[in-house]
C-alpha cells in the first residue's frame, strides 16, 4: 500500500498547465499571468481563451471566440420548456445540474471525446449556462423570459436577461471581474470531480454536471451563501465580535475563511475586498461591507496564526449582493465562471488521459465465515 493522506491533501493527481497557486505566499497565475493583472485588464472571455489555449489570443481570435460564444447564448427550446415546468421553490444549483445534464440529451453526439469536438462541447455548455440561470430566475418570480443579446459580453448579457434591464457599466465590469477570478482555481473538489469523471472516457455532460454537485457543497462553493446568511444573521457590526467568538468557542466554522492550499491571503479575497468596498459605497451597502470588514480584524486577531484568511468566498458575499443578485444565485455565479476551468481540465484530461483509480486502505475483518439469516 502507497501512502495514505486523508483528504488527498499533499497529493499530485494530475499535471496542469492552466493556473498555479503557491498558498504559502499567497499566489495565483493563470498561465504564468498574475490573477491581479487579468482582474484588471482581462475579460472573462479572453481568460477562459487564455485557459484553453494556453496563451492570449490576438485581437482577431478574441472577436472570432466571442463571436462564437455569444452565436450559442440562447437555449434549445426543450431546455426552455422544461424550465417552465421546474418548481418554482427549486434550488438554483440544483436547477444547474439537472440542465447542464438535460443540455446533454439534446447534442447529437453528446459521447465524442475528440478534444476538437469536446472545445465545442464546452463553449455550448460555457455560452448556455446563463440563460439557464437567468431563465429559472424569471420563471420562478412568475415573469417572461428576456431573450440574449448577442451584442452584449458574458456579463452583460447574462444581468440583461436575468433583470430585463440593461446593467451600467460599472456592474458589468465588476462582475466580470468576479468572473475571471473564479474561473480557475487548480485541483480544486470540482475540478477534481470533472477531471475524475472524463478519464473514463465518458462524456462532458456528466464532467460539468459532477462538478457542479461537488461545487455547491458548503465546504466549497456553498459558502459564498453561508458568509451571506452570516451577514444577516449578525444585526449590527458592533455584533460581529461576539457572534464570531461565540461560533469560535463552539468550534464552529466561520464561511469564507480558511483553505486547504492557502496559509497566506487568498489574492482573490484581496482583489474581492477592494472591489466589494467600492460597491458598497456605490449601492449604499456600507454597513454591509463594514460587518465583513469587522468579522476580518475578528478572526485576524483569533486565528489568523493558524493561517486562516478570507479566501475567495468572503468579500464575494457582498460583491453579489451589491451587483444586486439574490443569495441562492450566488453559488450558480461560481457555476457559471467555472464551467471556463472545469471545461479546460475536461480538455486537459482528454489531451493526455490516464484512468483515475486511486487505492483504498481497507481497515475491515478478513476470513469471516457467512453467517446464516436465521442465526444472526
Ligand atoms: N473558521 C474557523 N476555523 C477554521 C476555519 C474556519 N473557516 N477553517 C479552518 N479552521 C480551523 C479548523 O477548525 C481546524 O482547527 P483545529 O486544528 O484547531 O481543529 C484547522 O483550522 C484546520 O481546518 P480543516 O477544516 O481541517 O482544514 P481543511 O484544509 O480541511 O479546510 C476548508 C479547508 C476550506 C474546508 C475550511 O477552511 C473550511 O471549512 N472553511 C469554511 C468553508 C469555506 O469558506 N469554504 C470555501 C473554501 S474557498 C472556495 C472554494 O474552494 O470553493
Amino acid at each position: 500500500m502507497a501512502s495514505y493522506s486523508k483528504g488527498l491533501e499533499g497529493v499530485i493527481a494530475a499535471e496542469t498547465k492552466m493556473s498555479y497557486i503557491d498558498g504559502e505566499k499567497g499566489v495565483l497565475e493563470y498561465v504564468g499571468i498574475p490573477i491581479g493583472q487579468l482582474a484588471e485588464f482581462s475579460t472573462f472571455e479572453e481568460t477562459v481563451f487564455l485557459l484553453w489555449n494556453t496563451r492570449l489570443p490576438r485581437k482577431g481570435e478574441l472577436a472570432d471566440f466571442s463571436a462564437k460564444i455569444r452565436a450559442l447564448y440562447e437555449l434549445p427550446a426543450e431546455i426552455q420548456a422544461m424550465i417552465g415546468q421546474l418548481p418554482k421553490d427549486a434550488q438554483p444549483m440544483h436547477v444547474m445540474r439537472t440542465l447542464v445534464s438535460a443540455l446533454g440529451m439534446y447534442d447529437a453526439k453528446p459521447n465524442a471525446t475528440d478534444v476538437p469536438t469536446v472545445r465545442e462541447k464546452a463553449l455550448k455548455i460555457l455560452a448556455c449556462a446563463p440563460a439557464m440561470l437567468a431563465y429559472f430566475h424569471r420563471h420562478r418570480q412568475g415573469k417572461p423570459f428576456v431573450k440574449p443579446d448577442a451584442n452584449m459580453g458574458f456579463a452583460e448579457n447574462f444581468l440583461y436577461m436575468l433583470n430585463g434591464a440593461k446593467p451600467t457599466a460599472a456592474m458589468v465590469k465588476a462582475l466580470d471581474v468576479c468572473l475571471v477570478l473564479h474561473t480557475d482555481h487548480g485541483l480544486n473538489n470540482s475540478t477534481f470531480s470533472a477531471r475524475v469523471v472524463i478519464s473514463t472516457m465518458s462524456d462532458i455532460y456528466s464532467a460539468i454536471t459532477a462538478a457542479i454537485g461537488s461545487l455547491r457543497g458548503p465546504l466549497h462553493g456553498g459558502a459564498n451563501e453561508g458568509v451571506m446568511i452570516m451577514l444577516n444573521e449578525i444585526p449590527t457590526v458592533e455584533a460581529a465580535e461576539k457572534y464570531v467568538h461565540d461560533k469560535l468557542a463552539k468550534k464552529d466554522k466561520i464561511m469564507g475563511f480558511g483553505h486547504r492550499v492557502y496559509k497566506a491571503y487568498d489574492p482573490r479575497a484581496s482583489h474581492l475586498k477592494v472591489l466589494a468596498k467600492q460597491l458598497a459605497h456605490d449601492t449604499g451597502n456600507m454597513a454591509l461591507y463594514e460587518k465583513s470588514s469587522r468579522i476580518e480584524k475578528v478572526m485576524s486577531e483569533a486565528v489568523a496564526a493558524k493561517g486562516i484568511y478570507p479566501n475567495v468566498d468572503f468579500y464575494s458575499a457582498t460583491t453579489y449582493h451589491c451587483i444586486g443578485l439574490p443569495l441562492d444565485l450566488f453559488t450558480p455565479m461560481f457555476v457559471l465562471s467555472r464551467i471556463g476551468g472545469w471545461s479546460g481540465h475536461v480538455i486537459e484530461q482528454l489531451s493526455d488521459n490516464r484512468l483515475f483509480r486511486p487505492d483504498v486502505d481497507y481497515k475491515g475483518p478478513h476470513g469471516v465465515a457467512y453467517t446464516p439469516m436465521d442465526q444472526r
